[in-house]
C-alpha cells in the first residue's frame, strides 16, 4: 500500500487548482479504459496484474528453477524498457552485497546489452570465463543493436563453454511472438522462450516476463509482486473517488505544478537500494511525456548521498524543480547506533538511536529546507521495501503516467523520437539498407 502526500506543494499550487482537474482525470481514465485515447494499441498493462494467471506464473517459476539450478550467473541482456524494471526490482530487494558473497543463494544477476562500452563486454566475457553461466535475452523488437551485439558475444561464449545441448537449456529468450531476429534465432535453436504481449510497450513492461522472469531467477517472489501490482490497480481504479485515488492526484499535482512554471520533477529517495527505481521512473516518464516539444524533465537523486553533491542547487539554485519523494517507513534490518566512552566523534547524541531515525530526521529536515528554499514537495510513502510494495509501486507510477500523458495531450505510448540516433548510427556504420542516409550523413561531416 502507499500513501501520497501532496500538501506541501500547496505554497506553489492550490489545493482548488488541483481539485478543478478531477474532471479532467476522469475523462483521461476513461480514456485509458475505453481505449479512445491516442496510443489505444499499447493499453495492454492497464489491468494486466489482475490478468496474470497462476499457471503463466509457475511456468515463469519453473523457468527460472532451471536457470537458478544450472547457472552460478545470469546474464540479463535488454535495455530501456526491456531491462530497467527487472533491474529496479532486484537492486531494490537484493542484499546490497549478495554479490560478494561466498555461500550464494541465488544466481548472480549481471545486466548486459544496455550499452556499447567496448570494455564492459570485454571485462564481462572474461569474468565469465569458467563460470556456468546462463543467458536471459530480452528484446520486443528482436533488433535494437546494443542487445543483439552483446547476445551474439554470449549465446557463443555459453555454447563453447558449455555445449549446445547446455547452452539450449540456459538461455532463454523474451521477445515477439513471431517476428524479429531474436525470435528467428530462439526458434531456430530451441530455446525456451516467453512472449512480450503486443500492446504492452517497453517501459510498461516490467510485470511481463520482461520483469517477471530476471525478478525470479533473483530469488524473489513473483507472486507477491504481482498480487502487490494488483492491489494498487483496484485502489487506482477508475470506480476510486478523484481524492482517494493517488494516480490521479499525483498525475493533477504534477501537471498543476508544470504548468506553475516548474518544469523539472526530481525523483527522491533516501535509500540507496532505490537508486535503480528511480532511472526506471525517469524512462517511464521521460519517454512517455517528453515529445511534441513539452513534458516534464525527469531527474533523480539518491539522498543523503546527493545532497552533498546536487543539495546546493536544489536548495538555492533555478526555481523551476519540485521533487517527488519515495519514503519507506520501515527498514528491514536494525541497526543501532552504540554508545563510544570516549565520544571523540562528538556522536553521543545519536548513542542507542537506530540509524534510520537519523536517516528519517535527514528526510524530514530536507523536505522543510527544499520547502523553505521554494521547492514544492510531494511524498509517496510505502511500509517496506518488499516484494508487495514494490509491485504496488510500480503500477502506481505507471498508472499515474497514463493519465498524466493524457492530461499533457501528448501521446503517452510511443517514442518516435528514439528513432533519431538509431538512423544516424546505422547510416554512419554502413548498415545495408541505408545507402542514402549514408551519403547525406558522410557530406554533413
Ligand atoms: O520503452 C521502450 O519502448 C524502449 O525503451 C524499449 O524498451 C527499448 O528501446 C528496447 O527495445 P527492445 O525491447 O525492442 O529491444
Amino acid at each position: 500500500m502507499i500513501a501520497l502526500h501532496i500538501e506541501k506543494s500547496f505554497g506553489t499550487v492550490s489545493k482548488e487548482n488541483v481539485a478543478a482537474y478531477e474532471a479532467r482525470v476522469m475523462a483521461a481514465q476513461k480514456m485509458l479504459e475505453e481505449g479512445t485515447g491516442a496510443g489505444n494499441d499499447f493499453l495492454g498493462w492497464l489491468h494486466l496484474p489482475s490478468s496474470i494467471t497462476p499457471e503463466h506464473l509457475a511456468d515463469l517459476n519453473a523457468t527460472a528453477q532451471t536457470l537458478r539450478e544450472n547457472c552460478e550467473v545470469v546474464i540479463v541482456a535488454g535495455i530501456g524498457g526491456s531491462y530497467l524494471g527487472a533491474r529496479a526490482v532486484i537492486e531494490a530487494l537484493s542484499n546490497s552485497f549478495a554479490w560478494l558473497q561466498t555461500e550464494k543463494k541465488s544466481p548472480v544477476i549481471i545486466f548486459a546489452g544496455h550499452n556499447i562500452g567496448e570494455d564492459y563486454l570485454y571485462e564481462l566475457t572474461e569474468y565469465l570465463k569458467g563460470k556456468k553461466f546462463g543467458v536471459i535475452n530480452i528484446s520486443k523488437s528482436g533488433t535494437t543493436t546494443e542487445t543483439a551485439l552483446a547476445f551474439r558475444l554470449l549465446k557463443k561464449q555459453c555454447e563453447t563453454q558449455r555445449g549446445k545441448e547446455m547452452a539450449r537449456k540456459v538461455i532463454v529468450a523474451i521477445t515477439d511472438a513471431v517476428k524479429g531476429a531474436a525470435r528467428v534465432t530462439a526458434d531456430k535453436e530451441g530455446y525456451k522462450t516467453f512472449v512480450i504481449p503486443d500492446n504492452v510497450g517497453g517501459r510498461f513492461s516490467v510485470l511481463t516476463p520482461v520483469g517477471l522472469l530476471p525478478i525470479a531467477v533473483a530469488g524473489f517472489d513473483i507472486v507477491k509482486l504481482v498480487a502487490g501490482a494488483a492491489g494498487m490497480e483496484q485502489v487506482c481504479g477508475i470506480d476510486k473517488p478523484f481524492c482517494e485515488n493517488p494516480a490521479a492526484l499525483y498525475a493533477a499535482t504534477r501537471n498543476e505544478l508544470y504548468k506553475s512554471g516548474k518544469k523539472i520533477e526530481i525523483l527522491v529517495n533516501f535509500n540507496p537500494k532505490l537508486h535503480y527505481v528511480g532511472e526506471w521512473w525517469k524512462q517511464l516518464y521521460g519517454e512517455s511525456e517528453g515529445k511534441d516539444h513539452k513534458g516534464i524533465f525527469p531527474a533523480a537523486v539518491d539522498f543523503s548521498t546527493d545532497l552533498h553533491s546536487m543539495g546546493q542547487w536544489i536548495q538555492d539554485g533555478e526555481r523551476t524543480i519540485y521533487e517527488t519523494v519515495i519514503s519507506v517507513e520501515q527498514p528491514n534490518h536494525k541497526l543501532e547506533i552504540p554508545t563510544d566512552e570516549a565520544n571523540l566523534d562528538g556522536l553521543n547524541f545519536l548513542a542507542g538511536k537506530r540509524v534510520d531515525q537519523v536517516n528519517k530526521m535527514a528526510e524530514l529536515g530536507t523536505q522543510l529546507a527544499h520547502v523553505d528554499g521554494g521547492v514544492p514537495n510531494m511524498r509517496v510513502v510505502i511500509s517496506a521495501l518488499d516484494e508487495e510494495n514494490i509491485g504496488g509501486l510500480l503500477y502506481f507510477f505507471e498508472k499515474a503516467c497514463g493519465i498524466s500523458g493524457y492530461l499533457l495531450e501528448v501521446n503517452p505510448f510511443n517514442q518516435p523520437g528514439v528513432e533519431a540516433y538509431k538512423k544516424n548510427m546505422f547510416a554512419l556504420l554502413d548498415k545495408p539498407g541505408y545507402e542514402a542516409e549514408s551519403k547525406a550523413i558522410r557530406a554533413r561531416l
